[in-house]
């Protein structure tokens, strides 16, 4: 169990910084009204989470040769998305949430005003960098990377997630749709880091069938251990308040299925996604240490 979480460490360590180095150069602050904007994106996006899913985009990429910064900054974008979720996921009329990454949550930092800005700025960002031609030559890939973060965010993704588990407070769901409700808040995303590294390396549709068994899996995986950690986890460990799932009457595996079946339930997800990788060599490590932190996390 250590040893898998030990080797990830310092790829952990390595796209922290790296990601921290690539969004403080997009994100200057300016000498104008806009700074207040510009330094609470900062204060979110900079200096903080795990980074699961620019490295999930960097391993992705990995299998099929691309080269580092190009996927850092698919990585970039993945991981602005994921912020803008984050601090509207924070605001008083979602979860309502003052710590967030160890830090005040924006809106308590700032005000809820500038939280809402930064969210959309952030939102926006991803899809200036995906557009830019750094971050590949071929517009028809740009294109594609695009379209599939955009489906990925939307309403068939991420914010139709979202809609989902507001909605769960109060309905009795259960276990398909609790699943289905992941797979789009949290599944969704981490889907479009492994398409992306296909996109990248220009593997056709046909090709990408064990990357997307991989991804649903340790999706699904990745939010039982979040839902799991909200039970049992330790605020100062995960950086966020604990505890808030069931305050709030919230359907989630933990609640439906109790600790120990959804820890069963989230290893089995873990081992049926390795199994996904068995045709690849040595390339695919890292994939099959992220999937194993995935649920062996404390934070
Ligand atoms: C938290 O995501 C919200 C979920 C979608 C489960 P992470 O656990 O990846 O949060 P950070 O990025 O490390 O802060
Ligand atoms: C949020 O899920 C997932 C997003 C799309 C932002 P949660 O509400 O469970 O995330 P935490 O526990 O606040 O990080
Ligand atoms: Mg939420
Ligand atoms: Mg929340
Ligand atoms: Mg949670």
């Amino acid at each position: 169990m250590a040893d898998s979480s030990l080797s990830l460490a310092p790829a952990l360590e390595r796209i922290r910084a790296e990601i921290d180095v690539l969004l403080g150069e997009l994100l200057t602050v300016p000498q104008d009204p806009r700074a207040q904007l510009y330094e609470a994106m900062r204060h979110a996006a900079i200096g903080g989470g795990k980074r699961l899913r620019p490295l999930l985009v960097v391993a992705a990429c990995g299998l099929f040769h691309t080269a580092r910064e190009r996927a850092l900054r698919v990585g970039a974008a993945v991981e602005c998305v994921h912020v803008y979720s984050l601090i509207h996921d924070d605001l008083p009329a979602m979860d309502d949430d003052d710590l967030r990454r160890g830090k005040p949550t924006v809106h308590k930092a700032y005000d809820e005003a500038t939280a809402i800005l930064a969210g959309d700025s952030l939102h926006a960002l991803a899809f200036e960098i995906l557009a830019d031609e750094k971050t590949h030559e071929d517009p028809f890939v740009r294109a594609e990377l695009v379209g599939e973060l955009a489906r990925a965010a939307g309403p068939a993704g991420m914010a139709g997630g979202q809609m989902m588990d507001l909605a769960a407070a109060e309905a009795d769901l259960d276990l398909s749709a609790v699943t289905r409700l992941q797979q789009l808040k949290t599944g969704a995303l981490i889907g479009f880091c492994l398409e992306a590294g296909a996109i990248m390396g220009r593997v056709p549709i046909e090709g990408r069938t064990r990357l997307r068994g991989y991804a649903r899996d340790v999706g699904l995986a990745f939010q039982i251990a979040d839902d799991l950690l909200d039970e049992e986890g330790e605020e100062e460990k995960i950086g966020k308040k604990v505890g808030k799932d069931r305050a709030r009457g919230k359907e989630t595996f933990v609640s439906l299925l109790g600790r120990e079946r959804a820890r069963r339930q989230a290893e089995l997800l873990v081992e049926q996604a390795v199994f996904y990788l068995q045709s690849y060599g040595a390339e695919a490590d890292l994939l099959r240490a992220i999937a194993r932190f995935a649920v062996e996390r404390d934070h």
